[in-house]
């Protein structure tokens, strides 16, 4: 990693001819246009984002891309635009708007946005460059780096998509500012699971600095982002397609997928929400194995709750289904294999592992309990 004048960070995600930078620092919209110029065949591109991060970021963005001519298309906000229909709109503008294959795309916004508008540059004319400007802290740390890009469908989640890499990700922490509080502590979700997954020293610093950070802390915000973007791209390095290694990286996903299914994708539970109870309950899973001390899971969920967040399926709002169905949902997860249920465990704070053979009967177990505690 390296510091750059004023303050910005740069991480490399090296990946030979498809390696590209990730900026981080404060003020990145504002020099956005030096910042893309150096991609740009012509003075022309296409953004795509939604209803309220136009509202609250396209102007700056303009402003940023001085001299760049710069069309937009802002679609709803909200989960429900990752579907066929807003995907087919994005592309049928893309085209409407003639770009061309050298042209590049825009992404600015949050998950949703920056997984569609990297499936549509991924296919337009069999595949156009993108730069992702994420502008939550859940893009920011997880989705706008690593290039899977996708949308989902009424079978689950993400599972129509294509790894498409970034050519520029430019994760701003000024607009972290503008985030709603639950939607800040849903992306740390995120933040936290770098730590629990391979690094306790991380770990061990958000406990201590989190709750500033939450706070509103731009060096601190800046710190965490970077840090967790400089642990992404060295595992998305070694396993770009999650072959591996990479699976990592989805530390308390199973769970989180079928919680989200079995709320309806709605806000009653967040991504970044469900991760952070998934890996409350992946490191519970791995204590009832015998894979980790007591106190490992009972550390994660004292670092959730002072943080304000999620950690257990009493923190989710109205019915859920029962520990049958909650399995049904993680059959269809994208990291079954012969019908068998990939976990990511863990065997400490730090040292998670991709398990194969996870015995069934115990997840069902653990989650009866879990219901059992609403
Ligand atoms: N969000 C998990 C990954 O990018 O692999």
């Amino acid at each position: 990693m390296t510091a750059a004048a004023g303050g910005t960070e740069t991480v490399r995600v090296d990946l030979g001819a498809r390696a590209y930078d990730v900026r981080i620092g404060d003020g990145l919209l504002a020099r956005a246009g030096a910042e893309i110029a150096p991609l740009l065949r012509r003075p022309r591109v296409a953004v795509l984002t939604d209803e309220t991060v136009a509202g609250l970021h396209l102007e700056a963005l303009r402003a940023g891309l001085a001299g760049i001519e710069v069309r937009a298309l802002a679609l709803p906000a909200g989960e429900a635009t990752k579907g066929w229909p807003e995907f087919t709109r994005a592309v049928e503008w893309l085209l409407a708007e003639r770009v061309e294959r050298r042209d590049v795309v825009l992404a600015l916004g949050g998950g949703v946005i920056g997984d569609l508008a990297g499936f549509a540059a991924a296919v337009l004319r069999r595949g156009v460059r993108f730069v992702q400007i994420p502008t939550s802290l859940l893009a920011q740390v997880d989705s706008s780096v690593g290039g899977k890009t996708g949308i989902n469908s009424a079978q689950g989640k993400n599972l129509i998509g294509a790894f498409h890499q970034p050519s520029l990700v430019l994760a701003d922490v000024g607009v972290l500012d503008t985030l709603p509080a639950r939607d800040f502590l849903a992306g740390y979700g995120e933040v936290v699971k770098y730590g629990l997954l391979g690094d306790a020293d991380f770990f061990a610093w958000l406990e201590a600095d989190g709750p500033a950070l939450a706070r509103g802390d731009r060096d601190l915000r800046q710190r965490a982002v970077a840090h967790s973007v400089a642990m992404k791209a060295r595992i998305v390095e070694r396993d770009e397609t999650e072959e591996g290694e990479r699976a990592l990286l989805n530390l308390g996903h199973t769970f989180c997928h079928a919680l989200e299914a079995a709320t309806g994708y709605s806000g009653r539970l967040l991504h970044g929400e469900g991760v952070a109870i998934g890996c409350a309950l992946a490191f519970e899973l791995s204590q009832k194995l015998g894979l980790c001390s007591q106190e490992a899971p009972s550390r994660v969920r004292a670092h959730l709750r002072a943080m304000g967040m999620k950690c257990d399926l009493s923190d989710i709002p109205g019915d859920l289904p029962g520990a049958e169905a909650l399995m049904a949902l993680m059959a269809q997860d994208k990291k079954v294999e012969d019908g068998r249920l990939r976990f990511i465990l863990a065997r400490g704070i730090g040292s998670a592992f991709v398990a194969a053979d996870v015995d069934g009967g115990t997840v069902q177990r653990l989650l009866s309990e879990a219901l059992a505690r609403r």
